[in-house]
């Protein structure tokens, strides 16, 4: 395996004074708010890795039982694919269960991913597939996508982007056709696009896997509050604050939040705030949207793809898209 380590990615004071200016940007907003990207240092990635393990949080395990029954298939109705991205690989294994029925072994693939921890795993993992050439960036979605692929269209319809996890559910509606018009542009005409998609389904359901009994879901969102207290010399009390996942059917997503216990006082050193929280106020962490099937055609059509397969199973669905 060859491996080019971090195109992308940016020197660790650039990135910590990204992430103060973020928190001092969305801590201050209302409702207080802290970007999801951040929940994945190296002990967040691990306890998402816990997470999809649970058997409350079905997405992963779903999604790696089609990719399994379907790789070759979804290969099957794309030209020689010789460049694959995959934006969020987190631990790799679904990756490696799709090139594994790769029919060209020679690919190209990228990871792109903001956890350094979770590029080291999907490495290895991928490792196992000596012909491939693998290069990691540290970096966001769109950023490291267009270090991957060059110049738009430089691929040339040989590309497929693979995007998992529903990862596409944690935009909220004008963000998701903005980042799907960028997918669309890096990639070019007759890019190819692998989308996996949680789907709505009843409220218990959906409950259950953003809090789980286990309480590993509330580790991940409160370790939020333990990077800032670290990275950024922050003081926040992470015992009175609590996880709180809530089902908002009007606008069809799961919300995770983070409810301050009583009412106390936070400062953050390096961006310099000083807020104060009333008992059960908010710090919005993320919205997971869930979409129904026969939105995906639109919301994928809206930004220039046509459907080339769908797989549903269980409330999800698998996606391929051809770039038009
Ligand atoms: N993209 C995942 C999802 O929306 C991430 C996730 C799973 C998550 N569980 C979470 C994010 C709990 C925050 C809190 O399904």
């Amino acid at each position: 395996m060859s491996m080019r380590h971090s195109v992308a990615s940016r020197p660790i004071e650039a990135s910590r004074a990204a992430f103060a200016e973020d928190v001092a940007f969305y801590l201050t907003e209302s409702p207080r708010q802290l970007p999801s990207r951040y929940l994945y240092d190296d002990l967040g990635s691990s306890l998402f890795e816990a997470i999809c393990r649970l058997p409350w949080y079905r997405v992963a395990k779903i999604e790696q039982a089609l990719l399994r029954a379907h790789a070759a298939s979804i290969f099957g109705r794309l030209p020689a694919i010789s460049t694959v991205v995959e934006l969020g690989p987190g631990s790799g294994e679904k990756l490696l269960t799709l090139m594994a029925a790769a029919p060209r072994p020679d690919v190209t693939v990228h990871l792109v991913d903001v956890s350094p921890a979770a590029l080291d795993q999907a490495a290895i993992g991928l490792a196992t597939l000596p012909s491939l050439t693998l290069v990691a960036h540290e970096s966001t979605y769109l950023e490291g996508l267009r270090a991957a692929l060059g110049r738009p269209g430089a691929a040339g319809g040989g590309a497929l982007v693979v995007f998992l996890g529903s990862n596409i559910g944690n935009f909220d509606p004008p963000a998701v056709d903005d980042f799907l018009q960028g997918v669309r542009d890096a990639l070019g005409a007759g890019g190819a696009l692998l989308l996996g998609t949680d789907l709505v389904k009843p409220e218990a359901d959906l409950l259950l896997a953003y809090d789980d009994p286990l309480g590993v879901t509330a580790a991940f969102n409160l370790n939020l509050l333990v990077r800032v207290n670290r990275e950024l010399g922050g003081d926040f009390d992470v015992r009175q604050f609590e996880h709180r996942a809530i089902w908002n059917a009007r606008e069809s997503r799961v919300e995770m939040h983070l409810v301050s216990r009583r009412p106390q006082r936070v400062q953050v050193k390096e961006p310099g705030i000083d807020i104060t929280f009333d008992a059960g106020e908010l710090i919005w962490t993320e919205s997971s949207y869930k979409y129904r099937a026969e939105d995906l055609a639109p919301l994928l059509a809206r930004a220039g793809f046509r459907l080339a397969g769908q797989w549903l199973e269980a409330g999800f669905a698998l996606t391929l898209a051809r770039a038009v």
